[in-house]
């Protein structure tokens, strides 16, 4: 369905030309190879090595156990699987308390993970670092609304950013992750209505996820949307398999539906 017909590397200001022209972006996450392969030849834009492999590939309660070696492992194999799509890999829990660490774990994921661009969570707490990250040259995603690896603070798996201050912030968050060198931003678990405020307040693109479909492009974990953590699907994630036949079919219906902004739709989203 969506095979592409140029396999050019893409990069961050590839993404960033999209959310110009008003195109939207597709990101899946993939953790190995083969799969790596089918979104990639799927037409994905961005595939995320996610710190989401600490529940769906090792089966852990949350992501707060993986590391950085398990990171760069996973990213490698992801890495060998791509031809067209960018790879953004996440700085896992506590790889990155100062600038200085910060600056050597994404080091280790560019040159052991073959990352393009390395994510990670939060908003002015972490702007030091993006600097920093940024000034070597390598590219960096921010991750705001719901933080998984602040799990613990926040007190679960919940719905950020519902009252004016609190989205305030995020706002606020966004806009300095921007002036810090960010080339893009995921924001996980916002009402669509503060997804689309802000992405209107700066110009990197950003990808949601459970976050409204005005947000340039749309992030799933890929074992969500393939239904193979059955029973265990997030509001915001939608079976692609229902109908597919094939995980190829899937991920190929994924993209279509984000690119004519299908999905998500209002079962999908929060007020
Ligand atoms: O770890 C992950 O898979 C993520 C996505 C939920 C965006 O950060």
């Amino acid at each position: 369905m969506s095979q592409q017909s140029s396999n050019k590397q893409l990069s961050n200001n590839d993404l960033i030309a999209m959310k110009t022209r008003g195109e939207k972006i597709t990101s899946l996450t993939a953790y190995d190879a083969s799969f790596a392969h089918i979104l990639d030849n799927a037409g994905v834009d961005m595939v995320l090595v996610g710190d989401s492999l600490g529940m769906v590939v090792q089966g852990q309660s949350s992501t707060i156990p993986v590391t950085v070696e398990e990171m760069a492992y996973h990213s490698k194999l992801v890495s060998r699987g791509l031809k067209r799509a960018l790879l953004v890999t996440d700085l896992p829990f506590m790889s990155y308390p100062t600038p200085n660490e910060a600056v050597k774990n994404a080091g280790i994921l560019m040159q052991q993970g073959y990352a393009h661009m390395v994510k990670l969570e939060g908003g002015q707490k972490v702007l030091d670092s993006v600097k920093l990250i940024v000034e070597q040259g390598i590219p960096v995603c921010g991750h705001l609304g719901l933080l998984p690896q602040s799990v613990n603070q926040i007190g679960g798996y919940r719905v950020q950013g519902k009252d004016e201050a609190q989205a305030k912030i995020i706002i606020e968050d966004a806009k300095c992750l921007e002036q810090a060198g960010a080339s893009a931003v995921v924001v996980e678990c916002v009402p669509a209505s503060l997804g689309k405020r802000i992405s209107e307040a700066v110009n990197i693109p950003v990808i949601g996820i459970g976050a409204g479909v005005d947000c340039d492009g749309q992030v799933l974990v890929c074992y969500d949307m393939l239904d193979i953590t059955a029973g265990m699907r997030p509001k915001f994630s939608k079976n692609f398999m229902l109908e597919a036949g094939s995980v190829a079919n899937a991920v190929s219906a994924y993209v279509d539906a984000v690119k004519k902004q299908q999905f998500p739709a209002a079962e999908h989203t929060f007020k």
